[in-house]
């Protein structure tokens, strides 16, 4: 159902954005936007950038992107190399792959927020996680996670015993935990694990792709898409796939969860202050263009739906536009796969 309708006439409409504009949500975002122009006190203020400091949560989207991929026949067991967009508060979703027998994993950033500390803490919990084959964490422990699975239950036809035990060997988990201390502490590389952040600083080597790229709640903060596009299909063997989970919603800007498309560009800037990403309000739809450009062709699409969302009249003339299908798509979880060389267009 969508929000109550409203009159249209300008001074209704006015009246509705001065509202909007004197919500506690924007208030707080603005100040929020203010802060980041001292990037330590917004740091202090913004309190991590979502889930990756707990190792559960870690556990719960590695595994759910790893399980929709092998369930769906687009993997047959853990990619060797996989790279991840905005890991944020730890390299937790990785280690987890790393864990799970994957050799190298690659961590992408726009800003480097993941602590030595906080990620020890976490590896440690993940190699507890995985030891004991535990179930995967579910909508009741995670409500708002995406995607979701048909069963939560531990992989172990694919996450076999023998693959764990090589994959968990005490002299491979000492040297994961060292290389892990040097990599977030110096800012450097090892053969299993790259941090770099800012990541378009990466000079990727063609001769050692990736099998797979993954990002959890990333895709709708970054500013150039096609390019973010572009450098996955660069990254990637052909074949090899990427795996997004990406939210349209307004993440607090606004009562209704797609309010942010009813602001000005001018409102927006004001919204967004000195933050180093914001949001980029782009629909899925640019995302789809974006992908096939890239020579990505989408295989598996779960879209989250919500048809109760702002009233279309409000929307800024920028939005107006939007599809249906666009304008009541809250989040999507997509696969995508590199065509091969050769392959039909
Ligand atoms: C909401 S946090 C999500 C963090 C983590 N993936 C999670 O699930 O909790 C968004 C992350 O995206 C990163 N980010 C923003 N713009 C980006 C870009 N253009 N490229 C890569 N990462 C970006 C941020 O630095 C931050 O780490």
């Amino acid at each position: 159902m969508r929000a109550s309708r409203e009159p249209s006439g300008p001074i209704t409409l006015l009246r509705a954005w001065a509202a909007g504009l004197l919500s506690p949500a924007v208030i707080r975002t603005v100040v929020a936007g203010a802060v980041a122009s001292v990037p330590a006190l917004y740091r202090w203020l913004s309190r991590g950038t979502g889930g990756t400091c707990s190792a559960r949560y870690c556990y719960a989207v590695w595994m759910r992107h790893f399980v929709r991929a092998v369930r769906a026949g687009f993997i047959r067991r853990t990619p060797s190399a996989l790279a991840e967009l905005g890991p944020g508060d730890s390299l937790g979703i990785g280690l987890a792959a790393l864990l799970s027998g994957s050799e190298r994993y690659i961590a992408l950033d726009a800003v480097g927020y993941a602590s030595l500390s906080r990620n020890l803490e976490v590896f440690d919990e993940l190699v507890q996680l995985v030891s004991r084959r535990a179930p995967i964490p579910d909508e009741r422990e995670f409500p708002r996670l995406k995607p979701n699975l048909d069963s939560y239950a531990f992989p172990s036809d694919v996450l076999s015993a023998g693959r764990l035990e090589r994959s968990l060997a005490p002299e491979r988990l000492a040297h994961l935990r060292r290389a892990l201390a040097s990599v977030v502490d110096g800012g450097g590389a090892t053969g299993e694990i790259r941090y770099i952040a800012p990541w378009d600083r990466w000079k990727a080597d063609p001769s050692q792709p990736v099998d797979m790229v993954l990002s959890q709640a990333v895709l709708e903060h970054a500013d150039d898409l096609e390019a973010v596009y572009s450098a996955q299909a660069s990254w990637l063997s052909p074949g090899g796939i990427v795996s997004h989970q990406i939210d349209f919603d307004c993440h607090g800007t606004a009562a209704a969860w797609n309010g942010h498309w009813a602001y000005s560009d001018i409102t927006w800037t004001l919204l967004r202050g000195w933050r180093p990403y914001f949001i980029n309000r782009e629909p899925y739809s640019t995302h789809r263009a974006c992908l096939v450009r890239q020579g990505l062709e989408i295989v598996e699409e779960s879209l989250q739906r919500d048809d109760d969302g702002v009233d279309r009249a409000l929307l800024a003339s920028r939005f107006r536009q939007l599809s249906e299908a666009d304008f009541t798509t809250r989040g999507v979880f997509l696969i995508a796969r590199k065509k091969s060389p050769g392959s039909a267009p």
